[in-house]
């Protein structure tokens, strides 16, 4: 290894890395920072990577293809891991593999490399999609292989080589941020009885201090959104708009006991106010716009895009297939949906589209019902018609437990009426 490129985030573990692998391996550093927004860019950063030994210090701005390339699709296919994460730090991981690959390419470099554990799903999701886009490049985890420090030897190892090490707190948890949310671990919350203690959460209030209710309007294009309260906002600007609004309201909080890749059972926070109500609203638009069958099959292709998001698999074949797929079925997915901020959670109270398929006229009690009620007796004849059949011959009737002879029961009898 002569030329490596370091994913670098300007904390302590990447800094002491960057010193690490120049020693170790006398190779050449150039560090990659990547801005993928919701305060993941640290100042400084670039001195702080060459103060540590680094030749070349990238620093990229990549929110916005983070959220066109990488959001839009997971929100389109309504992708939330096991059903509630909706896998902010899972789909930073392919883009910021990618670029490492191009700047490995451009820099002539022969090896990427990250500061994950040997115990978490990013190295995984980092080896696997690096190798994915060029199998050439040697992927190398220094904390994998024995670099291992703890964080008071880090410190050591710093200050002896003069790198300008970050002054914050040792923080009590493992934290990971982007603009699509905040993933907390370890310390206390290793405990999946201990409820979160309030130095958690820093993008959300504790719903019980939020202020009154307030209503917002978010509008949808081909399945993401793309205004708030009617106003147009770029891709960014709406997600960031939304944590901090949704967030004020304590919106955005999952406490999850995930199954991570690697076969661990963890505990995680997570933080993601605009994801929360972004994925509500999209789901409620589209009840309305989609057919029951798309919206049968669309369930079984979240499914399925969440666990491939989560396991590192975004740059296959059949994820980029089924990308394709929602795009396209996605395209429908037009209109408004209300949505009612109210101390912690975001309920949906109106959705209206002009792809609605919702017909008035077929769904009224009232006056101008359109819906044929006679013809319900042919069609209930023939859909009820194998049931029917299957019972008379199987004897259907034994798969009902008597109910009746063990109810506690009342009768009344009409008084006989006399007449004359
Ligand atoms: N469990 C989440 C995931 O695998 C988040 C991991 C976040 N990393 C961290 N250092 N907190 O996507």
């Amino acid at each position: 290894m002569k030329k490596v490129v370091l994913a670098y985030s300007g904390g302590l573990d990447t800094s002491v890395a960057v010193a690490w692998l120049r020693e170790r391996y006398e190779a050449e550093v150039v560090t990659l920072t990547v801005d993928v927004g919701g305060g993941s860019l640290r100042s400084g950063v670039a001195d702080r990577a060459i103060s540590a030994g680094a030749s070349r210090a990238y620093v990229v701005d990549a929110r916005r293809q983070f959220v066109e390339g990488f959001v839009r699709p997971a929100v389109r296919a309504g992708a939330l891991y096991q059903g509630v994460y909706p896998l902010a730090t899972a789909l930073a991981r392919p883009l910021i593999a990618q670029l490492l690959v191009e700047v490995a390419h451009r820099e002539g470099a022969d090896a990427v490399a990250h500061g994950c554990t040997g115990k978490g799903n990013d190295q995984v999701r980092f080896d696997v999609a690096v190798k994915a886009l060029d199998a050439s490049l040697e992927v190398v985890a220094p904390m994998r292989i024995g670099m291992g420090l703890s964080r008071d030897q880090e410190i050591e190892y710093a200050l002896e080589r003069g790198i300008d090490i970050p002054v914050t707190h040792a923080s009590p948890y493992s934290i990971d941020v982007n603009l699509w949310g905040r993933s907390i671990e370890t310390g206390v919350l290793e405990d999946p009885w201990v409820a979160p203690p309030r130095d958690v959460y820093a993008w959300t209030v504790d719903p019980s201090e939020a202020p009154s209710p307030v209503e917002i309007t978010l509008g949808f294009e081909a399945g993401v959104p793309v205004s708030l309260d009617g106003r147009e906002l770029d891709p960014v600007e709406l997600v960031e708009t939304l944590n901090e609004l949704a967030g004020s309201h304590g919106v955005g909080r999952i406490d999850h006991v995930e199954d991570r890749l690697v076969g661990i059972k963890s505990r995680e926070i997570y933080e993601a106010p605009a994801a929360v109500v972004i994925h509500a609203a999209h789901k409620a638009l589209e009840g309305l716009t989609l057919s029951k069958d798309q919206l049968r099959f669309d369930r079984l292709v979240a499914a399925e895009v969440a666990q491939a998001t989560y396991d590192g698999l975004w740059f296959s074949g059949l994820q980029a297939n089924l990308r394709e797929y929602v795009r396209t079925a996605q395209r429908v997915v037009e209109g408004e949906v209300r949505v009612r901020l109210d101390h912690g959670t975001s309920a949906i109270v109106g959705r209206r589209s002009p792809n609605s398929l919702y017909d008035h006229a077929l769904a009224t009690y009232d006056a101008g019902d359109a819906f044929d009620h006679a013809s319900a007796v042919g069609f209930i004849a023939i859909f009820g018609l194998p049931l029917r059949t299957e019972a008379g011959r199987q004897d259907g009737a034994s798969w009902a437990t008597p109910l009746l002879d063990d109810l506690p029961l009342e009768v009344a009898d009409a008084e006989a009426v006399l007449v004359g």
